[in-house]
């Protein structure tokens, strides 16, 4: 159902910059009408900075104008499968809360979760 899209991820984990710590993440996000849209880990000198590879992808649909997702696959160069950390749950789940989280060891191995059973409780802002 989703290969076009974890084959996607498995690519972008190519254009990782992390020089830092040589762990590669690479992500792919499926928009509601079907766009995909990639992205990898950017790590800069101050570490702090470093901007994680689903909020790269999230971004880059979100600024052309894709706003709800349906899935989105995420490979790393680690061994175990890799969680979006909380920081990723929470900007991920501000714009579609109930997507899927694909974590992809390889083509045909991997994991499929629910957003909203990963991060529950997001942060809402209201006065
Ligand atoms: N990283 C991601 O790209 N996504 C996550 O959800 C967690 C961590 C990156 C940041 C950093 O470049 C590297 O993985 C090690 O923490």
């Amino acid at each position: 159902m989703y290969e076009e899209l974890i084959a996607e991820s498995i690519k972008a984990k190519k254009l990782s910059h992390s020089p830092y710590s040589n762990f590669r993440v690479g992500v792919a996000l499926l928009t509601k009408d079907n766009t995909m849209f990639s992205g990898a880990n950017v790590e800069c000198s101050s570490y702090g900075l470093t901007i994680c590879a689903e909020r790269v992808a999230a971004v880059k649909a979100i600024t052309e104008r894709h706003k709800i997702f349906k899935a989105v696959a995420i490979a790393s160069s680690g061994k175990d499968f890799a969680f979006p950390c909380g920081a990723c749950r929470q900007f991920l789940s501000e714009f579609s809360e109930n997507m899927d989280v694909i974590l992809v060891k390889s083509k045909r191995n991997y994991q499929i979760y629910k957003l909203q059973n990963l991060f529950p409780h997001k942060f809402i802002f209201k006065l």
